[in-house]
């Protein structure tokens, strides 16, 4: 849709008609609409989770004016946007939720005495005296829908809600002002979502749970993707319908790589094909309304059974997954789940005689030799955001010790790439990921993830359960 006029247009009916509306018309869009108002919106569960954590950042800047911006529109092309998300920060700060979210609204806590007052800047419904909700094409109503009147958000929200117009003049004076611009916020707002809170807990299983039916459906489209080129484009639109059906989106561009594609860490063209006798690794996650994503990777066998040289290579990734499990209670440290899973790696690889080290060796930072193969480290934190809490400083983050509450991903891999004649021929271009989401707790941690057949008999099983062959 357009909102250029030009003489020379065939498609009228999607564009604002070329001409300015005659008085006339104008005069009669503002009358004969029935009252609209909702009055049946009541506050939604994440407020008072919100209205805590504004309290542990407002006693943190005593005095300071604090500007969270949603954030607006992402062009993607022309007069075509893509799809609108709010900064997570704001999403934390404020509660805002899904399909509501008030693109270019702004959360701020004005200093008052000790603590702050919070108010909710925001663009509200166009009301049917203005011109903007029958002829904006960004924001008007009868183009993009409805959205909250100040009331409407307050009543949702518990915030108290001001015309997004009005923002200019609260900024023109000299209260010292910090925006998420300025470090020493940006890094605050990312530590205080390291751990979560019930509601962030609850959020993130609803995330699992969507993202498990998620790849139940990747399994049932396999024979589809056998059968169509570029196969990998329909497990990939597979899981996109139950993010989009559950959630709101996904929470990272979907990796679907078959065969030596899985050993692209990054792969998200999915467009290769699915064939008989290969590995797929599916990289994927359901970001809910809330925000909230998971992510998770299972690599299945095409044909439902895995070969022994698949096999081989799965246990070793699934040994080393089960030791970072272990190495999860609060107090350890963050890089103890690393180093626990890259010790199983490092031996099975020294075992399999690829290594020209000892694992021992290869295991000190300075040699590392059993990195051509693991790739990448096997945790970050997860949340709002899939790599969440990425402002963090060092010493919060892979430097720290484990708290409860943290949510942390366990991911180990191996990826042999095609040409990699250090193997033998059987193992090249297998590429094997297993990646669940946990949560850190009092005595250890739970596996959200934990439904989701991980050992190579129970997906055996899954899949033949789903496919039936
Ligand atoms: N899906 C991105 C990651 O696993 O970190
Ligand atoms: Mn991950
Ligand atoms: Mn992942």
């Amino acid at each position: 849709m357009s909102n250029e006029s030009t003489e020379l247009s065939t498609d009228s009916k999607r564009r604002p008609h070329d001409q300015a509306p005659s008085e006339l018309y104008a005069e009669f869009m503002k009358t004969g609409w029935l009252p609209t108002d909702r009055e049946d919106l009541s506050p939604i569960e994440v407020v008072t989770y919100a209205y805590s954590r504004r309290q542990i950042l407002s006693s943190a800047f005593k005095g300071i004016r604090l500007v969270i911006h949603a954030g607006g529109f992402k062009v993607r092309a022309h007069d075509t946007d893509y799809n609108y998300r709010p900064d997570s920060a704001f999403v934390y700060y404020s509660g805002v939720q899904g399909s509501d979210a008030t693109a270019d609204a702004v959360l701020v806590l004005e200093p008052n005495g000790d603590s702050h007052l919070t108010y909710l800047y925001m663009n509200p419904r166009s009301t049917r005296d203005t011109e903007s909700f029958y002829r904006d094409t960004k924001y008007g109503e009868l183009w993009v829908g409805r959205r909250f009147t100040l009331k409407e958000a307050k009543d949702t929200y518990q915030i108290d809600t001001r015309h997004l117009d009005e923002l200019d003049l609260l900024l023109s004076d000299n209260t010292k002002t910090l925006t998420l611009e300025d470090q020493e916020l940006a890094v605050f707002a990312s530590e205080q979502r390291l751990c979560k809170d019930e509601y962030e807990l609850r959020e993130l299983q609803e995330a699992v749970d969507a993202t498990a039916l998620g790849f139940c459906d990747v399994i049932s489209a396999i024979p589809a993707a056998i059968e169509t080129p570029r196969g990998e484009r329909v497990l990939d639109a597979a899981f996109y319908g139950r993010a989009r059906i559950l959630g709101n989106d996904l929470g990272y561009n979907t990796i679907v790589g078959s065969g030596s594609h899985a050993c692209v860490l990054h792969w998200i063209r999915n467009d290769g094909d699915v064939r008989r006798g290969e590995l797929v690794l599916v990289d994927a996650g359901v970001e809910m309304d809330s925000f909230y994503t998971a992510d998770i990777t299972r690599t299945l066998p095409v044909d439902g059974k895995f070969s022994p040289s698949q096999r081989a290579l799965y246990m070793l990734v699934y040994e080393a997954q089960l030791a970072g499990f272990e190495a999860i209670k609060p107090g350890a440290l963050f890089s103890d789940i690393n180093k626990a899973a890259h010790t199983v790696l490092a031996k099975g690889l020294a075992d399999m005689g690829v290594l020209s080290v000892s694992a021992e060796e290869s295991l000190k930072p300075e040699v590392g030799l059993h990195r051509r193969w693991t790739l990448h480290g096997v945790s970050h934190h997860l949340g709002l955001d899939v790599h969440d809490c990425g402002k963090a400083r060092k010493e919060m983050y892979s430097g720290a010790q484990l708290r409860e509450g943290m949510v942390l991903t366990v991911e180990p891999g191996l990826y042999i790439q095609p040409d990699d004649e250090l193997f033998a021929p059987e193992y090249r271009g297998i590429g094997i990921r297993i990646e669940d989401d946990v949560v850190v707790t009092a005595d250890g941690y739970r596996n959200l993830s934990e439904n989701i057949p991980r050992h190579p008999d129970e997906i055996e099983k899954w899949m033949k359960r789903i496919l039936g062959n």
